[in-house]
């Protein structure tokens, strides 16, 4: 959460921030803020809400310098006010944060006794107000922040900037990721190589504890310790990093459509290609005893349909869990035991503590993230990538379906090593994978049917998502989906629950979307759904061309999808239930890109 950015060029920076912040907004945007540095002289300009209000303030109030630091918000302590939001700045010190500092109130108390109060309502501008007592104190800018720096408990990702000190930046990082940009003379601090991509691909990334002193001449890193720390220069792709709508409304809409070309490029990856060695060299399943996967929000409902998958074909026990709870359940982990973390951006809060948790105590902990060098990933002992490229949209899509593209392979890796399923099966079921790309292609072109229904759901003020089997996190998923960014209050339901209670909410006015491919369990769904439509509920029923034949009599509506093995279905099936939510929230007019009170990367806990 929150985006930070930092520059020393050797033009105007504000314009240069302000691209950065663009490139960041997803991860917050509830305020906007620049600081910098000109002839000397420290000042900052803040905006409340979209970074487009800042742009607009940048106008009437421009801001000269070529030193500057910039922040987008996603409000943690304090509401998103002008007060609240960063840069904070005291007296000859401006700071950006990323994160959340813990012992704010103590360092509060500590400043009080120093007779020095506090203006915001935020944990920040105590870092600011620290830096500035210990410069008082007669300390150099760098030895100021470095104190500051010790002082902090929690998550953080700093950078600072001082009045009178052109050439100089102070970034810090611990809990929170943070990437240093070298260029030709300029020097960039950033949330992540994705902000600096148009400034710079070579990128040395920051380690917990580490903190950096930036001139343009280049970076000194320390450890927590305070030991200068070598942390190595790479070369990023930046191919990897292209963010554009390419013509399409939204960026959730295009990286929908974007699923048939990167679910592809991933399975001819790991079956064909340059990962198939990393699958290859995941544990031998054979001597696993039980796997436990981990993970947070969209990312945890992949698990849970992965669970099905390889209790089915590889006969492993799995369990799942959400990050935020197997954290502090202190679950027994024992030996024969591996575990699996899945997350997007490899940087959930949560997620990496739930890992860190497993050190020392699973056999082995395996990672399945979209950011190679994400925290995750790089604390994991092995890690597949999903290869989605860069999602913007809050809403997961494209790295929800590579996701479950993953785990589907890995679950044919995992039953191969323990030969619990038959090898003809398991190529007939690689074949199946390799036709699903063709299958998504299918399901997109549902998009005008889905639409004509979508605009009728967005008069719901509730809708119920109905599945069983791999298709019931599906349900899950769908309703996640669309209360993020319709804001229509939506829950998912295994099909078999709904007479133990939800049933109670069904009226003519609910809607209820029936997930339900021609499976082992369709008759029985079926019966649900007429349990539904005895009631006068409005059923969705999205199903194949022979369920279509066999159950549509009655539904409100019926989505015919393409045929697949019904095994795999949640991966096309989740086309339709992405597509669902995004019709539905452009109907009602809401901020799909950027729906209100989320943000894309949820680095606090
Ligand atoms: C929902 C969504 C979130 C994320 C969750 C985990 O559309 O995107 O639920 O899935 O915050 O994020 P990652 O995968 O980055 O760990």
């Amino acid at each position: 959460m929150c985006g930070i950015v930092g520059v020393l060029g050797s033009h105007e920076v504000a314009p240069i921030i302000v691209e950065a912040l663009k490139r960041l907004e997803y991860r917050g945007y509830d305020s906007a803020g620049i600081a910098t540095v000109d002839r000397g002289t420290l000042d900052r300009r803040r905006a409340v809400g979209k970074l487009v209000n800042l742009s607009d303030l940048l106008v009437h109030e421009p801001l000269a310098g070529k030193s500057g630091i910039g922040h987008t918000r996603w409000a943690t302590h304090g509401a998103a006010t002008i007060g609240n939001a960063h840069p904070h700045r005291a007296g000859r010190v401006a700071v950006v944060h990323n994160g959340i500092i813990e012992n704010f109130r103590e360092l509060r108390a500590e400043l009080a006794e120093a007779g020095i109060g506090y203006e915001t309502d935020t944990d920040t501008e105590t870092v600011a107000l620290l830096t500035e007592l210990h410069l008082d104190q007669g300390l150099t800018a760098e030895e100021a922040a470095a104190r500051t720096i010790a002082k902090l408990e929690g998550a953080y990702a700093l950078c600072f900037l001082f009045d009178g000190e052109e050439d100089l930046m102070v970034a810090a990082r611990k809990g929170s990721p943070l990437a240093i940009g070298h260029g030709d003379g300029e020097m960039y601090v950033g949330s992540d190589a994705i902000a600096l991509a148009p400034l710079t691909d070579r990128i040395t990334y920051l380690e917990e504890g580490d903190w950096a002193v930036v001139t343009r001449d280049g970076v000194t890193v320390r450890d927590a310790r305070g030991a200068l720390a070598n942390r190595p220069e790479k070369r990023i792709r930046l191919d990897n990093v292209q963010v554009d709508k390419s013509g399409h409304r939204h960026f959730m809409s295009k990286e929908i459509a974007e699923q048939p070309t990167v679910l592809g490029d991933l399975i001819s990856r790991y079956l064909d290609g340059a990962e198939a060695e990393a699958l290859a060299a995941t544990p031998d399943f054979a001597k696993v005893d039980r796997l436990v996967l981990v993970a947070c929000g969209t990312a945890f409902y992949a698990c849970h349909v992965a669970k099905y998958w390889i209790e089915k074909l590889a006969r492993i026990p799995v369990e799942i869990d959400v990050a935020s709870e197997f954290r502090y359940r202190e679950p027994p982990i024992t030996a024969g035991t591996v575990a699996l973390f899945v997350s997007q951006s490899g940087e959930t809060a949560d997620t990496l503590a739930a890992l860190r948790y497993c050190q020392g105590k699973a056999d082995h902990i395996l990672a399945v993230v979209n950011v190679a060098e994400s925290s995750i990933a790089r604390e994991a002992d092995s890690a597949l990538q999903i290869h989605a490229g860069v999602e913007v949209g809050v809403a997961s899509t494209k790295a929800f379906t590579n996701q479950l593209g993953v785990l589907a392979l890995l679950a044919l890796k995992a039953a191969a090593d323990r030969g619990a399923t038959p090898p003809e099966e398991l190529e007939r079921l690689r074949g199946t994978l390799r036709q699903m790309p063709g299958i998504l292609s299918q399901a997109l072109v549902r998009d005008e049917a889905i639409a004509a229904i979508a605009s009728q759901l967005a008069e719901a003020t509730d809708v119920l998502f109905l599945g069983r089997g791999p298709m019931y996190p599906l349900a899950l998923e769908g309703a996640l989906k669309l209360k993020e960014i319709s804001y229509i209050h939506a829950e998912g339901y295994a099909s078999g629950e709904l007479k133990h209670g939800p049933i109670a909410l069904v009226d003519d006015k609910t809607p209820v979307v029936v997930l339900a491919p021609r499976d082992a369990l369709f008759d029985k769904t079926v019966s649900n759904m007429q349990e539904v439509m005895a009631r006068h509920g409005k059923v969705v029923l999205i199903t194949d061309r022979k369920g279509a034949e066999t159950a549509s009599d009655g539904t409100w509506h019926t989505l015919v999808m393409p045929e697949v093995d019904p095994l795999f279905a949640p991966i096309s099936y989740a086309v339709a239930a992405q597509l669902l939510a995004y019709h539905t929230a452009v109907a009602k007019g809401t901020d799909v890109d950027q729906p209100r009170n989320l943000a894309k990367s949820v680095t606090v806990e």
